[in-house]
């Protein structure tokens, strides 16, 4: 009943000649193929987004930016609104990925923000969650996990109506190699389907969850195997058009 998703999240990588490669690249393989089977999204750097729209525009794929502002407009140098993303005909956007919560200082009152902003004008939300190493080895991972989502979705009205995706993502498997087992992956997503049960089981059935955290073609038919893992969020892998089309075709089967 749940369409998978597999998302490419380019991070800041590349140039514009790689952003261009690697979406003709997409463009030209199996992909456009899958699309019925599978959905594809891609998140390149958003000053690249127009140019890699022109290229995917006609393979059904979907994109999106990597992070947004939650304000509508005004001074706020640097900055991308909601509106702006919906303008370039972004269906997803990534909201609270673990390097904008360390790196960048964003709490999970900015994460709530801007996951309203973005309902607010039909953008779908990818929020990212997930523990740290310390975390892991202190047994907090669940707790954590259901705090960083029930912040979000307590601040949400009509969870039946709510579309939003959810991405798993370990801090300590991002961009490491060190992938999450199945096991520890599915344990996490059961519990985050549990929890979205609580809200309404409409939610808990639709919603995706995405497991994300050095996913590679290698190790995505064991994770995807698990019953509660819904598709991926490829990081490094996704700059590789043939690791991120091997993830995709894993998916599709
Ligand atoms: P890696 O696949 O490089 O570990 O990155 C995962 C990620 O952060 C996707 O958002």
């Amino acid at each position: 009943m749940r369409k998978p998703l597999v998302a490419g999240n380019w991070k800041m990588n590349g140039n514009l000649s790689s952003a261009v490669e690697l979406a003709s690249a997409l463009k030209d393989s199996s992909l456009p193929s899958l699309v019925s089977t599978c959905d594809i999204v891609l998140f390149p750097p958003a000053l690249y987004l127009t140019m890699v729209v022109s290229i995917i525009n006609d393979a059904n794929f979907s994109w999106g930016v990597q992070n947004v502002h939650f304000e509508k407009v005004g001074a706020y140098t640097g900055e991308n609104s909601p509106a702006m993303a919906k303008d370039l005909l972004c269906a997803y956007t990534l909201v609270g990925h673990s390097e904008r919560r360390t790196l960048f200082g964003e709490t999970d009152n900015d994460t709530i923000q801007k996951v309203q902003a973005l309902l607010s004008v039909n953008v779908i939300p990818v929020l990212c969650v997930g523990e740290t190493l310390e975390e892991r080895d202190a047994g907090q991972t669940l707790a954590r996990v259901e705090q960083q989502i029930r912040i979000v979705l307590d601040a949400l009205p009509d969870p039946d109506n709510l579309n939003i995706v959810i991405a798993y993502e370990p801090v300590w498997a991002i961009g490491t190699g060190r992938t999450a087992t199945p096991d520890q992956a599915e344990e996490v997503h059961t519990s985050i389907r549990d929890i979205l049960r609580g809200y309404s089981q409409l939610l808990s059935d639709k919603t995706r969850i995405l497991y994300g955290g050095s996913v590679n073609m290698q190790n995505a038919a064991i994770l995807f195997a698990q019953p509660n893992i819904d598709g991926f969020l490829a990081g490094g892998a996704s700059l590789k058009a043939a690791e991120f089309i091997g993830i995709c075709e894993t998916v599709r089967q």
